[in-house]
Formats: structure tokens, sequence, C-alpha cells
């Protein structure tokens, strides 16, 4: 069966069984609270003697898990105190002042974005905190959950819920504007968003109550596979054939005369390996690669003398080359390099009126720009090719010089409804899982983001740096 289906299938049924659970009580009865009567704990929750207090961390480029988080927050809200922040605005240590932590952001190139993973990475031990997972997506939420759960259990938390919504997808470069599921979430996803947050703010609070088997198991085996594409492509239900020749044999690559991959040439992904530049690392300081590393294929252990320039040694059996991989994009060091489809940002800085704008400093999820010397412009490796920077600049003062090379093929694939990568999306709407508000006519097929000839290509809402939720 279809991997992607049946985790979805299964994390539905999970859902569905523990809210009937939740709802019905299924004859276990709640630990007795310290009083009788229905007084402000008991319906408020405690920890430890003291009210419940939650909070819901998000990520969110273009406003839609941001959107979410705010009616998840204001459906936890009504059962315990709770607040809500984007992750730029705290540090992952104070999530110790917290009990329960609902944690959200898009989903980029089939799962979690690294600021995501590296916060969750930087939160201290939650022993037996609950934990809610929710993410954005443009199709499907593809290995969100799986990825995220074991850097979650690393934290000690007890993750008791998950879910996804469709969200616009107004800054993904191959894509139609508008696309399919522009216009989520609308008032019906929030409306659900929050009904989900009371109920996980109602089953965090019964769990601090004594109820042990709201806990729900995660998926094990071989559907705990934390990234799909380990698979291969079969498992989205692709028929690669459509994609047309160019694309046979692989992506554009090495020995293609492009620089970074373009038509002409083949890459072969199991040639690829990261390089590991040891004069740049500085470990044992920082092992954020191997922390964040899905497979766990980095071992520090096996460095040796000979290793201390090229690295290599320490890259153990299990490297799967990811798409877009956690280890560069965790590495501020610029001690990763991994050959892949990723834009190149060139800034003219005679464009560019920094420091009056600082939009694609800001707004960048992994802090890679580096403008503290404007006649030399960085961008630092550990960028994730979101391209958000592009997107925002007001003054057209970045440009993307293979933009094509890394777009067109996918640009290619994805302009009809019945495209092979689209195949997903239009199944949902045939089950009912995604609700279309774009009729298919209004799509924008011929117009592709990443052929915008204006700037900005995307505006982001006034106070939006980063997307903050008000209510
Ligand atoms: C760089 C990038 C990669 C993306 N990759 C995927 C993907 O692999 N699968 C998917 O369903 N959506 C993908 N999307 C779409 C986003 O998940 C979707 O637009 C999301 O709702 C955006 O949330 P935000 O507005 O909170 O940033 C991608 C978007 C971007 C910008």
């Amino acid at each position: 069966m279809n991997l992607i289906h049946s985790l979805i299938g299964r994390r539905r049924f999970l859902l569905t069984s523990l809210t009937s659970i939740a709802t019905l009580g299924l004859g276990r009865k709640a630990a007795p609270f310290s009083h009788g009567s229905a007084g402000a704990s008991e319906k408020h929750g405690t920890a430890g003697g003291r009210p419940l207090k939650g909070i819901v961390l998000y990520y969110s480029a273009t406003g839609s898990t941001g959107k979410i988080a705010g009616a998840i927050h204001r459906g936890m809200k009504s059962v315990f105190q709770c607040d809500v922040a984007p992750l730029k605005k705290i540090d992952p240590v104070e999530t110790a002042g917290y009990d329960v932590v609902a944690i959200g952001g898009p989903i980029w190139y089939y799962r979690e974005t690294a600021n995501l993973r590296l916060f969750i990475n930087r939160m201290p031990l939650m022993t037996g905190k609950p934990c809610i997972l929710f993410c954005t997506h443009g199709t499907q939420p593809s290995s969100f959950f799986n990825s995220l759960y074991q850097p979650l259990i690393k934290k000690a938390f007890n993750v008791i819920g998950w879910n996804d919504w469709y969200g616009g997808a107004s800054h993904v470069l191959h894509m139609p504007s508008p696309y399919v599921t522009d216009g989520h979430p609308d008032e019906i996803d929030l409306q659900e968003a929050e009904a989900f947050g009371k109920e996980m703010a109602e089953r965090a609070r019964r769990i601090y109550a004594g109820e042990k088997d709201l806990i729900p198991d995660i998926p094990s085996g071989p559907d705990a596979d934390p990234l799909w594409l380990k698979g291969g492509m079969d498992l989205m239900d692709i028929d690669m054939s459509v994609l047309g020749a160019e694309m046979e044999g692989g992506m554009p690559g090495p020995g293609s005369g492009v620089e970074d991959g373009g038509p002409g040439g083949m890459m072969n992904y199991a040639d690829e390996i990261p390089k590991i530049d040891m004069t740049k690392c500085i470990y044992p300081r920082c092992t954020a690669c191997a922390d964040n590393c899905v497979e766990g294929a980095i071992d520090f252990s096996r460095l040796t003398p000979a290793a201390l320039v090229s690295g290599s040694s320490i890259l153990v059996e299990g490297c799967i080359h990811c798409q877009q991989p956690m280890c560069e994009r965790a590495c501020v060091y610029d001690a990763i390099t991994y050959r892949q489809m990723k834009t190149k940002h060139v800034y003219d800085m005679t464009k560019c009126t920094y420091p009056k704008c600082t939009l694609c400093i800001d707004n960048c999820p992994m802090d890679s720009i580096d403008f503290s010397q404007p006649e030399k412009p960085v961008v630092h490796n550990n960028c994730e090719g979101c391209d958000l920077c592009w997107c925002i600049c007001p003054e057209d003062a970045i440009s993307i010089p293979n933009i094509d090379e890394t777009h067109a093929l996918l640009a290619n694939s994805e302009t009809s409804w019945d495209s092979p990568f689209l195949a997903n999306l239009n199944r949902a709407e045939k089950t009912g899982r995604f609700r279309r508000i774009v009729p298919i006519d209004k799509v924008g097929w011929g117009n592709l983001v990443y052929k915008n000839p204006n700037a900005p290509r995307v505006i982001l809402h006034e106070g939006d740096y980063p997307y903050e939720v008000t209510d």
C-alpha cells in the first residue's frame, strides 16, 4: 500500500479512535481531583499543584501555519492558560516553563523546515510533557510527523496528537499562481483547528490528571520510515514516465556541463555524498549535523587524524542523500556542502537598500543572510533554498542565476491538474479530504511564480516579520 496513504490512514484512525476515547471516556474514570467540586484547577488542570500552562510554537513563512497556530491557540486557551509565539521570538530554553507544547510549521521538501527541527533539538528535556504537532502543506503532510517524532521523544515529550491542513502555496517557485490550494486555511479550517486545539488541551489536562492510555502509539516498523523518499518515488504513486524524457535516469547533475545541475546530464543520487570540511567544523563544540541526521549517518567517534580535513570517515553507511539534507542546513559554519538542486542567490547591492530595508534578513528562516560587510553579502550554506528572500525583496535586488535549471523541470511536471505531482491532491479531492476553493479554470497554470518579473513576488502582511498571530 502507498506509504503516505497508509500513514494518513493510520493517523486519521488514531485521531478518530482517540477522539472517541476522549469523548466517551470508554468507561475510564479520570483520576480524582483534590477538590470534590468543580473548582478552577479541576476545570483547567494542574501540573505539580499549579495551573497548567501551554504554548503554541510555530514557523510560518507566508501565514498559513500562523493562522492555524492562532486557531489552535484559541482552542487551547479555552481550557488552560496558553501563550503563542513564532520560533524567532522565543529562546528554546524558555519552553521549560510550559507544561504543554503545540509545535508546527509548513512542509518543505516533504518534511519539516530545518528551523523547526533545530529548535526542538535546542529545547531542554521536557520529561513526560504532552506535545502536539501540526503542519500545513500544499499537497500532503509527507513525513512531517514521523520525522519529528524522534527528536521529540529524545526530549522525553509525550506526543499526544497531530493534525495537518492545506495552506496556500504563494511562494513555491515552480507552482502556478494562483495555486490549487490557495484560499486555505479558510474559516472552516480555522474552526477545525480551534476544535483540535481544544480537544488536545482537554487530552493534555486529562493526562496530567492521571489518564495514561490517551497517549497514542506512533506507527513503527517500515511505516515509521522518517524519509518517505528512501523507499522511492513510487511511494507517492507517481508515474515517472509522465515527467518526460529529460528526467529519465534521474535529475540533472554533475557532468551536465551546467553548474548545480541542468538539462543535459543526469545525477546519480548514489554517487552523491555530503562533503564535510573539518577545517571549518568546530566539533566537539557543535554536533548539530549528527544530532539532526534523520538516519544517524554521522558518527564523530570515527573521526581519525587522517579524516581531519575531508571528514569523510565520519559518514557511516546509511546516508540516504536526502533532498535538502538536514546536516547541511544544520551547519552554521559552512563546513558541509552537498550538491543538489538548490537555487543560488546573488545580491545586487546597488539595488538593495540595506540597512533601510532588512526584510530578507528578518524573514530568513535559517538566518543565512549576512550583510555585516554589505559590499560582500554572504549567504551561508545552511540556506534552505526556500527562496522567500527572492519572493519578498521589494527592490528586485536578488537574482537566481540557476532558476531555470532548478525549477523548469518541476514546473513542467506541475502545470496541470492531472500532472503526476498533483495526482495526490486530485485524488484527495475525490475522496473528500481536500476542499478546493480556487475554481479549476482560475488556477494559474500558465502563470508560474518563478516567471513573475515583478518585485516583490509575494507581499507579506503588514507587521509580519516574522508572521505573528494576533487574536
Ligand atoms: C520551499 C518550499 C517547499 C515546499 N515543499 C512542499 C512539499 O514538499 N509538499 C507540500 O505539500 N507542500 C510544500 N510546500 C508548500 C507549503 O507547505 C505550503 O505552502 C504551506 O502551507 C506554507 O505555510 P506558511 O504559509 O505557514 O509558510 C513547500 C513550500 C515551499 C516554500
